[in-house]
């Protein structure tokens, strides 16, 4: 059966794309926290489908090179789904560097890493498919949102340049672009302020795999 890898797996997007996708292939999820992945992990499974799950951080090259070296050659992998995204938000002059360093080591290096990580992979089987999840935040600017959403665009750029590095490879690449989702991302934020007008992720989820064609191409959920 062919595999699909979903970073950010254990939580919101990640773990309801993992719902989506089981139905037509193994779940393979990965983050930080182990016990979350496994969790979701079980509740695929419990379904009759298949899952796995492998803590890795996606700022680390060093890890992403070999949790995802050991899966391509255990796995039929088809697609990786760059999923995994910190946000912090707020008046610029209140971030820290670290705070920067987060958002961009993450959102940016984090989808970096594990695409150069799989591309040889999937070239050499030349099929496969990219999904990065990107956001609204990737489209305009917003307020209290800078940093994000610089992170948001340089992920942007880097999905349309792949776009046309990639055709005519067999591998496709998809950009998704969504508005505010009722996660645990916002957890640790009070940049917004009501939650329950947002789409559920399950919501969200459906709606890309319903969208999603296989071909190379921009999912809007929102503008
Ligand atoms: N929620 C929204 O309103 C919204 C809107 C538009 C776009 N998005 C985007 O949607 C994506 C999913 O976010 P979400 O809303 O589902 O939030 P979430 O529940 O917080 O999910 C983010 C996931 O990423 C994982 N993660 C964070 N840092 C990681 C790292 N260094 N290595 C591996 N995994 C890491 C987290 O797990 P661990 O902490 O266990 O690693 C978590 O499971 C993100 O890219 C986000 O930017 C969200």
């Amino acid at each position: 059966m062919k595999s699909v890898i979903i970073t950010g797996g254990g939580s919101g997007l990640g773990a309801a794309l993992a719902e989506e996708y089981a139905k037509k292939y193994k779940v393979i999820l990965i983050g930080r926290t182990l016990n979350k992945l496994t969790l979701v992990k079980e509740l695929v499974m419990q379904r009759g489908q298949q899952a796995d799950c492998y803590a890795c951080d996606v700022t680390s090259m060093e890890e992403v090179k070999r949790v995802f070296g050991q899966l391509f050659q255990q796995e039929d992998i088809h697609m990786l789904i760059n999923n995994a995204g910190s946000g912090i938000f707020g008046p610029l002059e209140k971030f820290t560097e670290e705070d920067v360093n987060l958002l961009l080591d993450t959102n940016v290096k984090g989808t970096i890493y594990t695409t150069m990580t799989a591309l040889p992979y999937l070239k050499d089987k030349a099929q496969g498919q990219i999904m990065n999840i990107i956001s609204t935040a990737g489209l305009r600017g917003k307020v209290n949102e800078s940093v994000y959403c610089a992170s948001k665009f340089a992920v942007r750029g880097f999905t349309e340049s792949l776009v046309k590095e990639l055709d005519g490879t067999g591998i496709s690449v998809t950009a998704v672009y969504m508005g505010g989702m009722d996660t645990p991302f916002w957890n640790d934020s009070d940049h917004v302020k009501d939650k329950s007008r947002f789409k559920t992720p399950e919501q969200v989820a459906a709606q890309i795999a319903a969208e999603d064609t296989g071909n190379a191409g921009e999912i809007f959920i929102d503008r």
